[in-house]
């Protein structure tokens, strides 16, 4: 762990553990590019079976993940529905339009979750003059909607109504486990309907690179071909996926920690009188909005955080953002909590 600093920003700031590291010293390992890898094929298939899907293939990123699934739904000029806090729409620098050449029509959400309704109101029936709506995307858990939780009904009943209505349904699943370890439902109920889905292991499951998607034997055959394309296929994974083995076996059940020190931070922030709303903590993620009479805005915030070094991130111009890991311990809550105290200070100096 990192005892410098108590990093909240975000849950990818975890550094890879000595009993990580140690588990792959003589890990069994080969051409990935070539599907030689057998680490990497045992990682795969596990994930897969979490997901109750066919097949699956590793990946450098989760943002690969999710363009990787986009190229193989759509073709140029179809449309994709999903929300507007998606990270797909926020934090993927347009590479849906830039690399699958495709239009988005986004759905305003509370907290990164949208009904069914909202589906069938924003599909497009087939014409000569419109785009071909293609795909739905989901965010399990929302990110932007501060760790929200689909909840199970709501999410089968998107992917229903767009399997009614001929469309693919993807999932950024980056914080899918949070999701099952908090609920207790479980990966593949969360992920059935859908055609694509994927997990992070450089999240909450502390590894420092990796993510596997999922789908059906067709959809990662036609992964695989822009996979290559987008420069993704990999030499010897088996030392990275070799981590996301271990992170399978010693990093899921202790997730629920991450949520109780998330909900710590949560009862605190309630009452402290620098927020107006601290929205509520379901997983790992805690996003709290700034009261207006304080006079800072989130950046000057998180600068002063950052002096008393406690990092967080600003959302927008009223919005900070800490996020629980496996390398913040209760100390670091402490910390956080000692440093928000003497942030209340910048109020009364108004
Ligand atoms: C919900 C969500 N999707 C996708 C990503 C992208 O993952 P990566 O950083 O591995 O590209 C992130 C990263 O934080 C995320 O929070």
């Amino acid at each position: 762990m990192n005892i410098s600093s108590a990093d909240f920003y975000s849950d990818t700031q975890t550094l890879p553990s000595r009993a990580m590291l140690e588990s792959v010293v003589g890990v069994r390992t080969g051409d990935e590019r070539h599907g030689a890898c057998p680490t990497t094929n045992q990682l795969c298939e596990r994930v897969a079976d979490l997901f109750g899907m066919e097949d699956a293939v590793f990946l450098p990123s989760g943002s690969m993940c999710n363009q990787i699934a986009i190229a193989v739904h759509t073709r140029p000029g179809d449309e994709i529905i999903c929300s507007r806090e998606s990270h797909i729409i926020f934090a993927e620098c347009g590479g849906l339009a830039k690399l699958s050449g495709v239009m988005v029509s986004v759905i305003d959400t509370d907290r990164g979750i949208f009904a069914a309704g909202d589906v069938s109101r924003l599909y497009r029936r087939p014409s000569s003059f419109s785009p071909h709506t293609r795909l739905v995307v989901t965010e399990q858990t929302s990110n932007l909607g501060g760790g929200a939780v689909w909840p199970l009904d709501q999410i089968q009943a998107v992917s229903r109504t767009a399997a009614d209505l001929g469309l693919s349904v993807h999932m950024d699943g980056a914080r899918v486990l949070n999701a099952a370890v908090a609920t207790g439902i479980s990966v593949s109920d969360y992920a059935s309907m859908h055609d694509s889905a994927w997990l992070a292991f450089t999240k909450g499951l502390g590894c420092p690179v990796g993510a596997v998607l999922t789908g059906s034997r067709d959809f990662i055959r036609e992964a695989w071909h822009f996979k290559r394309m987008f420069g993704g296929a990999m030499r010897q994974t088996g030392v990275l996926t070799g981590m996301c083995l271990y992170a399978l076996d010693h990093h899921v059940e202790r997730l629920f920690e991450d949520h109780a020190r998330a909900k710590r931070i949560e009862a605190f922030l309630s009452g402290s009188e620098l927020f107006s709303r601290v929205l509520p903590v379901e997983t790992n993620i805690v996003l709290a909005e700034i009261s207006g009479d304080v006079g800072v805005t989130a950046q000057q915030l998180r600068d002063f955080l950052g002096e008393k070094n406690v990092q967080v991130m600003a959302v927008g111009r009223d919005r900070l953002r800490m996020i629980t890991h496996l390398d913040v311990d209760d100390v670091a809550v402490d910390r956080l909590v000692d440093a928000m105290e003497a942030a209340e200070s910048l109020k009364h100096n108004q």
